[in-house]
């Protein structure tokens, strides 16, 4: 899959999209019913993953409202009702034309190349007094998702590698093409795009080995495994974080979510 690092189609993919639902959704949900009127909306999901912010939205609008799911591979999401899923490729595709009341998007923009003139698209595809909600990991957390907070007994070099990887990590999505910083970068954007009540909130919660936010670091850790021996991260040292992500004594910092939201005005 072009300019996107990882794939939902791998045998690691339902677990790295599951991770994230366990690990966001429920921040997610408080963000986007603060900021959206829900009932009787058109909502769009972008980059939809397995599909689960789109039924939380389905199960939300109500009878007059409708929710459209797009994504590159759309395998992960079952079918649900007022779901209108569709495969879209968004780095050669046009977003669906609007209007939509509710645009959302999780860990996506930063990935597409074309991410500075889909934004303003998206915003374009805006009702009057619709919303746009962005998210994507904060790029200031590095320090933080780096950080474990307790490691196991055993072996004893589990933080320091734990630290590597996280950095390298970074650099394997930035040689894909992903923007880490472009989060940072929307609220001015939807500024420009004529946006008002523009927010940022970032929501940060540590996690245990086992918990979702392991499963969605293991399956990352095993997406990149060749790519991490390539670039000189041995295979043993996987695998020594990967039983590490399983051991509950495994405590990590967590990984800051950065949630941006501005309204068309009416
Ligand atoms: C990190 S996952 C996030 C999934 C979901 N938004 C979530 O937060 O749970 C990135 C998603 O973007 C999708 N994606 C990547 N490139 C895409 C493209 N060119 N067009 C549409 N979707 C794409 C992937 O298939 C994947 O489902």
């Amino acid at each position: 899959m072009a300019n996107y690092a990882l794939d939902n189609a791998s045998s690691h993919g339902a677990a790295h999209l599951g991770g994230l639902t366990g690990l966001f959704d429920d921040f997610t949900g408080d963000r986007l019913a603060e900021s959206s009127r829900l009932a009787g909306a058109r909502c769009l999901e972008i980059g939809a993953g397995n599909g689960s912010v789109a039924r939380w939205l389905a199960d939300r609008v109500g009878p007059g409202g409708s929710v459209t799911a797009v994504d590159i591979d759309v395998s992960h999401i079952p079918p649900y009702e007022r779901l209108t899923v569709a495969r879209l490729d968004l780095v050669r595709e046009p977003p669906p034309e609007g209007p939509f009341d509710v645009i959302h998007a999780r860990c996506v923009l930063t990935h597409l190349p074309n991410r500075e003139t889909l934004l303003p698209a998206l915003c374009e595809r805006l009702a009057p007094g619709g919303t746009i909600l962005i998210e994507d990991f904060d790029p200031f957390g590095l320090e933080r998702a780096a950080h474990l907070l307790h490691a196991p007994a055993a072996p004893a070099d589990v933080a320091e590698l734990w630290s590597r990887y996280v950095h390298l990590r970074q650099r394997l999505f930035h040689e894909s093409g992903s923007d880490r910083t472009f989060i940072t970068r929307i609220p001015a954007l939807l500024r420009d795009a004529g946006l008002v009540d523009v927010e940022a909130v970032t929501w940060c919660r540590s996690w245990r080995g086992g918990e979702p936010g392991s499963r969605h670091a293991r399956a990352t850790l095993e997406q990149f495994r060749p790519r991490l021996i390539e670039h000189g991260f041995p295979g043993h040292a996987v695998d020594t974080l990967a039983r590490a992500l399983d051991d509950p004594d495994f405590h990590s910092a967590g990984r800051p979510l950065c949630s941006v939201s501005g309204r068309a005005p009416y």
